[in-house]
């Protein structure tokens, strides 16, 4: 825990002891104080009970900050807004794993440092073949990124600030060609080989979509938007995954095991897999016309359909990414010159919602996944690969987070405890007696 000076205290009574706790406050230094509940169980003898965590702050942290209700999101003080228009995802890597935008020189190693970790180590390959062809991209993710822990036995030692480093680079810049792979696998075409002097966005487009037997030029517009999407995604606080990989790496798991477990807890829909439900969906709706009927369905408490890419447990206000994913979404459709049906009907499904009481008094506004599957369709990307996108720009948010975590001198296994409602102690039936 921080140097977090405690100013203040709230007091907790039990009503059937009649003992009082003093609780001291802590302040960060934006957003909501939290209640220090560590000597709570050694002098109260209970556990607080917050299932979904929806009031527990699980860490201390100073990487990423989001007021939910205001609609703000900035990374170590940068609003995602200025670094979504006037920086790279390179910059912004850099940023969230040192803490300062990087100046020039900063900037050029570390963009040459990912470049030069960006292959596969060959047998990896084989790794890939194992797979059914028509695997799940995100399946053949969690399985080839645990993996990359019995390939890269010099950067396992948490213990060492050096193997962390070098960790860190080569998840970030190892993912595209993880993530190509994936996709190439699944169509049946070669493996591409990355190109050191591509941007790391261009790189990523060129082993998705070239083939060894023509030249393949991604456009500067491709390029833009896929940076974009990429510095969008890049993090987002303590959410599902995030807590996953520092829940697993608080066990002193290897940090590539720990990004598998994060890239499963993505796979979700509630999570990363959105924006794949949010295609599905408007395909489902199909024309403006069945509008109203979705929307009915979506606030009939019992059918299970609800809208996609709407709602967020932080954002009760427009989510600020979608805003200006809704925009890139403009552009790019307008410089490849794509007239997509269903951007219209995203459109008028996210103006029927806004317009509804429903909507309006459940705060549920869209959320980063609403706009992004349309762009990432527009660029050519089947659904399958969309969550694949997101956990490729959300590693450098686990590294940073994971960093965090293991470098706090005060750091401990992540061990929750429950409020238990089975049986109590019974006695042991005989098979024949039951
Ligand atoms: N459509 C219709 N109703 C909704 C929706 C929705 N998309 N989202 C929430 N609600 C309703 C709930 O039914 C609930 O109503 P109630 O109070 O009458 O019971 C109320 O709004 C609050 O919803 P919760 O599910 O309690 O909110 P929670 O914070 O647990 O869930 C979540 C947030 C999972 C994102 C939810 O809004 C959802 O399922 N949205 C659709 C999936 C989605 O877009 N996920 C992407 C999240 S962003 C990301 O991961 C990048």
């Amino acid at each position: 825990m921080s140097d977090t000076t405690p100013n203040n205290s709230v007091t907790l009574t039990d009503n059937r002891t009649g003992k009082s706790f003093d609780m001291p406050i802590l302040d960060g230094t934006s957003g909501p104080s939290v209640i220090d509940i560590r000597k709570l169980y050694s002098e109260s003898g209970c556990f607080t009970y917050d299932p979904g965590f929806t009031s527990t702050g699980s860490c201390d942290s100073s990487i990423t900050y989001i007021d939910g209700d205001k609609g703000i999101l900035r990374h170590r003080g940068y609003s995602i807004e200025d670094l979504a228009t006037k920086s790279d995802y390179m910059d912004t890597c850099y940023l969230l794993l040192n803490g300062e935008l990087p100046n020039k020189d900063q900037s050029k190693e570390f963009k040459q440092t990912i470049t030069y970790h960006t292959m596969l180590h060959e047998q990896m390959m084989n790794f890939y073949r194992g797979f059914r062809r028509d695997s799940h991209p995100m399946a053949i993710m969690v399985g080839v990124v645990g993996a990359l822990s019995a390939f890269y036995h010099d950067s396992t030692d948490i213990r060492d600030p050096n193997q962390r480093l070098i960790a860190s680079h080569r998840l970030i810049a190892k993912m595209p060609t993880i993530a190509a792979y994936a996709y190439k696998y699944a169509i049946g075409q070669p493996f591409v080989y990355p190109k050191n002097d591509l941007s790391f966005a261009e790189n990523f487009l060129h082993m998705t979509f070239s083939v060894p037997c023509e030249d393949y030029k991604a456009s500067p517009a491709l390029v833009r938007a896929m940076d974009r999407i990429f510095i969008l995604h890049a993090d987002h606080e303590q959410n599902a995954s995030t807590s996953t990989v520092r829940l697993a790496g608080s066990s002193g798991a290897n940090p590539f095991a720990c990004i598998a477990a994060g890239i499963a807890s993505l796979w979700g829909p509630a999570h990363g897999g959105a924006n794949e439900a949010v295609l599905s969906m408007l395909q489902q709706i199909g024309h403006k016309d069945n509008i109203p009927k979705y929307i009915e369905r979506a606030k009939d408490k019992n059918d299970p359909f609800r809208l996609m890419g709407f709602g967020h447990r932080v954002y009760k206000n427009y989510d600020p990414r979608a805003a200006v994913m809704r925009e890139s979404c403009h552009e790019v459709l307008e410089e490849l010159g794509i007239n997509d049906p269903l951007l219209e009907l995203a459109m008028e499904l996210e103006r029927v919602a806004l317009s509804d009481p429903y909507f309006a008094e459940k705060k549920l506004f869209p959320n980063v996944d609403f706009y992004s599957g349309i762009i990432l369709r527009a660029m050519n990307f089947p659904t399958s690969m969309f969550t694949v996108l997101f956990a490729l720009a959300r590693t450098v948010g686990w590294v940073a987070q994971w960093k965090e975590m293991i470098e706090d001198p005060h750091h401990k296994i992540g061990r929750p405890r429950q409020l238990f409602l089975g049986h109590e102690e019974r006695e042991f039936i005989p098979v024949e007696k039951r």
